[in-house]
């Protein structure tokens, strides 16, 4: 199976974004510390958009905003918030990262993706940046938020930055977390949902050869993870 598939098989039943918390006072305050980020426009494309638990959020923000994933369970669930919450001005699309662009018949001042850049490659995502380019108006801004950080997620894994961290449970944590990676790799399974790990400093290269400027900035709720700003240089 390609990474894409195995990443679609794993998607297909899901119904939730995987949030450190699924309480809605903890996601409403993780989008707005991405509406402080993505900093205004009028139409927004949410790749990756999931159960639609932020996209929800930036829709009072927003004139027009389009949410597309390739899991249909997920688009389902995102249906279904959509409408509880009663907003208008949210349009779904069934895709992935190659097949999204040839429907979309506009263009967008925000494209941004939260904790979905971790499941391409980094091909992909040199492909996926080239492709938004096209859709993204003059000023239009790419932001990828909650990338895991490949130098500091493996410190997370062990549980370096637990509060009862001690030598004996990172040691044991850094055994089980090896024999999963083996197993996992041995069967092509992904290890967990959260992905691939990938350099900061390789994906502002990426930016950077498409004629994107690219700012790096801490998550404020995962210690692991980073949004990367993209503006045209
Ligand atoms: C961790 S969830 C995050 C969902 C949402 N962005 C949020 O923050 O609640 C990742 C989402 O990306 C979607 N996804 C992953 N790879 C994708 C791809 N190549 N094309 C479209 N959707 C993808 C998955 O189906 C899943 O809904």
């Amino acid at each position: 199976m390609s990474r894409s598939n195995i990443w679609k098989d794993f998607f297909k039943d899901k119904k939730h974004g995987g949030h450190r918390y699924s309480s809605e006072d903890f996601l409403s305050m993780e989008a707005r510390e991405k509406l402080f980020h993505l900093d205004g426009g009028k139409r927004l494309l949410d790749f990756g958009c999931g159960a639609a638990e932020l996209l929800t959020y930036y829709a009072p923000e927003y004139e027009q905003l389009v949410g597309v994933d390739f899991s249909e369970s997920m688009l389902e669930e995102a249906s279904k918030r959509i409408k509880k919450k009663k907003c208008q001005n949210i349009d779904l699309i069934l895709a992935d990262h190659e097949t999204l662009w040839e429907k979309l018949n506009s263009s967008f001042d925000r494209i941004t993706a939260a904790g979905v850049i971790q499941y391409l490659t980094f091909q992909e995502i040199d492909k996926f940046i080239s492709d938004a380019s096209k859709y993204l108006n003059e000023d239009g801004k790419i932001v990828l938020f909650d990338i895991l950080d490949s130098r500091l997620y493996p410190l997370w894994k062990i549980g370096l930055f637990s509060q009862d961290a001690n030598g004996f449970k990172i040691l044991c944590k850094t055994g089980f977390e090896f024999r999963t990676a083996i197993s996992s790799s041995l069967r092509n399974r992904p290890k967990d949902i959260l992905g691939f790990a990938h350099n900061p400093y390789t994906v502002e290269k990426i930016a950077s050869k498409h004629g994107f400027r690219m700012i790096c900035v801490r998550s404020m709720y995962y210690e692991y993870k980073y949004h990367a700003i993209m503006f045209r240089a």
